[in-house]
Order: structure tokens, then sequence, then C-alpha cells
């Protein structure tokens, strides 16, 4: 059998290790749950999870998503009374993203200074000024086409894009976000938002880039959620191929080198490969997208009851975290703070 540990162990000890069963046993540290708590290699905590919230107009208002249950569309003050229970277990951040009542060919409201996600900011802010505000910054929930920039003869305009995307970004620093997390995806839009933000005023506002984003089925349930499909084509001409690994290193560097203060990974599931590869080379902090479609099999699997949906969620999470998230953006922030707080 080749040995991969033996040389290592070696060196440690200056003994070769001989070793093996049976006097080493594994199960010696697995007996007890005391035991196994000891020697856990990973722990979650519900500090790392950000919660991520749908904003809608009007008062009163909680539209449940069908795909995924136990999510909703909110109005700023049913989200208010949310996010006050997040922050009451222990979740340091939200992500908002915006329904609008208006789109446009040019996504305005996204960047409208009383646009919903700039006054559900200020609220947020009002209400729990300690809770970290991340906004989602796009064009496509905005966009009467759906896509997340500019569109002229079915394409996608790359640079004519960045001005209103870094525009949003601003207005949402503006209100009061936290941290600004662009996720259309167009080429230099990390540096266009630096800039905007430095000029305007918010050079102490950090960048949270979507670097590695790719062009993903599992978004389908959010779509729903953020009312944001794509009313013709798709986003393979911007998003990332999920064939390629090496090119998410690329992104990265990119992305970093325009100023991105952190960077995630999106979907997490199908590309933890990718999240290991970025955390290994990744000079900022990295996080991991568990995105809509994720949450959704989980959720529907479990009500059919063919998976346990606790445990699988629980084992999801740790599988992200143990693959290189320093935070994890999930819609079981809540679920998994709760049963964290009972241990
Ligand atoms: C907006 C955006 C999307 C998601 C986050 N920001 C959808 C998309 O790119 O189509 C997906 C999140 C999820 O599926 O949970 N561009």
């Amino acid at each position: 059998m080749t040995d991969i540990l033996k040389p290592d162990a070696q060196q440690i000890t200056g003994v070769r290790e001989t070793a093996g069963f049976p006097s080493v046993r594994m199960r010696r540290l697995r007996r007890t749950p005391t035991l196994r708590s000891l020697v856990r290699e990973t722990r979650l905590v519900p500090t790392d999870f950000i919660q991520p919230f749908f904003v809608t107009e009007g008062s009163g208002i909680r539209v449940p998503i069908s795909s995924m249950p136990g999510v909703s569309q909110l109005s700023i003050d049913e989200l208010l009374k949310e996010t006050r229970d997040s922050a009451s277990l222990g979740i340091p951040a939200i992500i908002l993203f915006g329904i609008p009542d208006q789109k446009d060919e040019v996504g305005s409201g996204a960047y409208a200074r009383d646009g919903i996600v700039q006054r559900a900011v200020r609220a947020i802010k009002d209400a729990a000024p300690d809770l970290l505000v991340i906004t989602d910054v796009c064009l496509c929930e905005y966009t009467s086409h759906g896509h997340c920039g500019i569109v002229e003869d079915g394409e996608v305009l790359n640079d004519a894009s960045l001005e209103l995307i870094a525009r949003a970004a601003l207005s949402h620093a503006e209100a009061g976000a936290d941290i600004v997390a662009p996720s259309d995806m167009m080429d230099g839009r990390v540096a266009a938002i630096r800039s905007a933000l430095d000029t305007g005023g918010k050079s102490a506002t950090p960048v949270l880039s979507y670097a590695a984003k790719y062009a993903s089925s599992f978004y389908g349930p959010f779509r729903e959620a953020a009312e944001s499909a794509p009313q013709f084509g798709d986003r393979r001409a911007y998003q990332m191929d999920a064939a390629n690994a090496r090119e998410a290193l690329r992104e990265v560097q990119l992305d970093v080198d325009e100023g991105a203060d952190m960077v995630m990974v999106k979907p997490a599931l199908a590309f933890l490969d990718v999240l290991w590869r970025v955390k290994e080379k990744s000079p900022v902090p990295v996080g991991a997208y568990n995105v809509s479609g994720e949450y959704a099999m989980v959720k529907a699997a479990a009500e059919r009851g063919w998976i346990d949906g606790q445990a699988i969620m629980m084992e999801i999470l740790h599988s992200i975290k143990r693959a290189g998230a320093d935070f994890i953006l999930t819609y079981h922030a809540r679920e998994a703070a709760r049963i964290l707080a009972w241990k």
C-alpha cells in the first residue's frame, strides 16, 4: 500500500510509525459524544452565517416562496421583525435582495435614492445598528429583461453596465449598507465600484465580490423569490462555466487586484473543490453561497420523509466550512443557529 502519511509522522516524532491495528484503533476517539466533540476539526457557530432576505414594497406583506419553504418576500416592517430574530440568534449579518414595484430597461430602481433596498437598509440600520447589512448589487431584479446589465441588440453590454452597477453600490453605501456585494459578473465591476465608493465619500465600505459565480441551475428557486428570471436567453455569456475551476482563480485574482476586500464562491455544494482551491490561494476572506436550489432540494426531500432534513442541513454546512469557507450565506442560517444554541 502506498503511504502518504507516514513520512510526515516520521518527521514529527523522529520515530517511524509502524503501529497499525490492533494497537491503533480509530474508534477509540469516537466512543462518546464528548470525545467526538473534543476532537472535532470543524465547528459551526452562528457567526459563520449570513442570512439572505427578499424585501418588497408595501406593509404587512409576507409572500411565501413556494420552492423555498420558510422563506418569504417581506415588506420592510415584516423584515424588521425577522432581522431582529436573526440578530438575537447571534447571526452577525444579512444580505438583502430588493423586489421593486417597477422595472425598466436600465434598472433605475437599483440606484434610486428611495429604492426598496435603500429604504430597507436605512430602516434596519435604525432598528439594529450592530447587525451587518450587506446588499446584493445587481441589475437583474430591476430590469424589465431580467439581465444583470444593460441590453442592446440581445447582448448584455459590459462596459456600459459598469457605471449603473457602481451607482447602485454607492447608493446602497449612502443608505448605510455595511458591505456591498456585486453579483452581476461584468468584467471590471469591482474597480468601478471601488472608485465610485472612494470618490463618493465611502472609502470605508468594503466590497464582497461574487468572484467565482457560476451560471448555475441551482439558482432556479431564487429567481422565483426575486422575480429576476431573464426574459430571453440565459446568463452563460457572463457567469462562469460550471466545468471550470482554474478560471475561478483568475476571477478571484482579478477581483482582489481591483480592490475586493472579500470574495465568494457560488454555488457552494457542487463547487466545494473550487472553494478549497480559492481558499488555498486567496489573500482575502472567502465566503460561500449555499444557494436557493441547494436549500430547496433539502427541504423537498425532507418534506417527503426521504431524508432527515436537519441532519443533512448540518452535514452540508459542515462540508462548506470544512472546504474552507470563512463565512456561509445560507437560507438555513436561523434554523442552524437554533440547533447550535441548543447544544
Ligand atoms: C443576482 C443573484 C442571483 C443569486 C444571487 N444574486 C441570481 C442569478 O444570478 O441568477 C442567486 C442566489 C440563490 O440562488 O440563492 N444576480
